[in-house]
């Protein structure tokens, strides 16, 4: 029996779920989705987990960085990942400027996510500095995944996108941060963009499914944001990215042809009036 149709025994993931797939060794499979359509394909595929991503802000709105998206704007996207989803457990990030600094504040976010979009979880970025935050949030009831390494809405702070954690004492700080947030009780954590030992080590002392993107093949699982696994974006080509498909190429021509039959007086035919 294939891992996909493993997958399919469970009716829904849940974060014991993942647990489980932990513990036996099943990798977690996991894809950024912030639309009804898209998110319908990918459970229908069989993903573990759909993350709606702050990045969402890159992909879907043109900024530049993940600090512009709003509480309400990342309620809209999650909403409509979640009326598509039968079967996989979705992640909502808490943007920036909705969570730091205030305990009250990120809890008020959190409640909002899961009741005005009916998420099942919520992602944070940071360790030390957000643990009081992640620790209301989940005495809440709401499960918390939280996130480490290059932490894009810090983007500003590290003044670039580049490996993070190369040097022993930001390591050391990143395996004591992700021990923090497993005391605390998140179920998972992601680890962006540090050396695949690192990641492979975090993953062997660390209990909770760690989710890698750029962060080796030692982890309990893997993220990549949607539309670069899919070739839509075709600009953004880090090492740790495999493309699935060139969707850009295959809009562009679809596009140009549909032109071209418009112009040419060739669509609509006959056969497609009424
Ligand atoms: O917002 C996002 O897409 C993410 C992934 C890169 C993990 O946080």
């Amino acid at each position: 029996m294939s891992v996909h149709k493993e997958n399919k025994e469970f009716k829904k993931i849940t974060t014991n779920v993942l647990l489980a797939m932990k513990q036996r060794g099943e990798k977690i499979s996991m894809l950024t989705a912030y639309d009804f359509s898209m998110a319908t394909i990918l459970d229908d595929a069989g993903i573990d987990i759909l993350l709606v991503g702050d990045s969402a802000s890159n992909v879907m709105a043109g900024h530049e960085t993940t600090l512009p998206i709003t509480l309400d704007q990342m309620i809209y996207h999650a909403a409509s990942v979640i009326r598509a989803v039968k079967r996989c457990l979705v992640v909502v990030d808490l943007p920036f400027g909705s969570y730091q600094g205030n305990s009250k504040e990120a809890l008020n976010s959190a409640i909002r996510i899961m009741k005005e979009a009916g998420a099942h979880s919520i992602k944070l970025e940071g360790g030390e500095e957000v643990i009081d935050s992640v620790k209301r949030i989940i005495s809440a009831g709401v499960p918390v995944m939280g996130h480490l390494g290059l932490t894009p809405q810090s983007i500003y702070k590290f003044g670039t996108y580049t490996v993070r954690a190369k040097e022993e004492a930001e390591a050391d700080q990143l395996i004591a941060n992700a021990k923090l947030l497993e005391g605390a009780g998140c179920f998972a954590i992601v680890l962006e963009k540090i050396p695949a030992a690192l990641g492979q080590r975090v993953a062997e002392e660390i209990k909770i499914p760690i989710i890698g993107i750029g962060a080796g093949g030692g982890v309990d699982g893997q993220v990549l944001v949607m539309h670069d696994m899919l070739g839509i974006t075709k600009e953004f080509s880090p090492r740790f990215l495999r493309r699935y498909l060139n969707l850009y190429e295959e809009i562009l021509d679809a596009t140009k042809k549909y032109i071209t039959d418009v112009k040419s007086k060739d669509f609509p035919n006959e056969n497609e009036q009424y």
